[in-house]
């Protein structure tokens, strides 16, 4: 499986194991992906004017949903942005794989959401406040702090992903790519999980 080239929203048959900051394991009762993708591919071909023909009720609850989840993605990728020091350490690294996704997730919220004639929330930059105060006091409170942090907030996002998958009649492609991000949050909790038993994880990379 490794090497196989994998896209946006593809399905995987088994476990995927990815290199060092990603990886692995299936949540059972969900679809798989390669979780090790941190920022999938989009080619020209994939975006695609949506929701013609749709009756108003399935459009707002779409956008309300995608409008939800773009300023969740950024709320997420502003506390990881302001979690990172400047010290060349794993957790740093770690850290910084996370903004990625999130700031991709962002992105596939906001292509959603343009592809469907719709806006993004003008009450955004909220989000973005609190994610700056979240990240920032996480970071002074040190490793542990920032590790348990990025537990609850992603715990939360899961929570949201799944409600919002359950509840809404998204298009099969948003779908896909949905259930991708919910995957990667998925991911991060195992992460930071494993992180925190493990002990402090500082240890110098360079
Ligand atoms: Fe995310
Ligand atoms: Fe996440």
């Amino acid at each position: 499986m490794i090497g196989t080239p994998v896209t946006l929203g593809d399905r995987l048959d088994g476990l995927v194991v990815g290199e060092t900051c990603m990886v692995l394991q299936p949540v059972v009762g969900k679809p798989r992906f390669d979780i090790s993708i941190i920022r999938p591919e989009m080619r020209a071909e994939h975006c695609q004017l949506r929701g013609q023909g749709y009756p108003a009720p399935r459009l707002r609850a779409i956008r309300k949903g995608l409008r939800t989840l773009h300023t969740l993605e950024l709320m997420a990728q502003t506390i990881y942005k302001f979690q990172i020091t400047k010290e060349r350490s794993d957790l740093n690294c770690q850290l910084i794989t996370a903004m990625c996704n999130e700031m991709g997730h962002y992105q596939d919220d906001q292509i959603k959401l343009y592809e469907y004639g719709f806006r993004p929330s003008i009450l955004r930059f909220a989000y973005w406040l609190v994610g700056a105060l979240v990240g920032f006091g996480s970071r002074l409170l040190g490793p542990k702090a920032i590790l348990r942090t990025g537990i609850w907030v992603e715990s939360k996002a899961v929570h949201h992903y799944a409600e919002l998958l359950e509840t809404i009649e998204w298009d099969d492609q948003t779908r896909r790519v949905i259930e991708k991000d919910q995957a990667d949050e998925d991911g991060h909790i195992a992460r930071w999980t494993r992180l925190l038993q493990a002990g402090t994880p500082v240890s110098a990379q360079a």
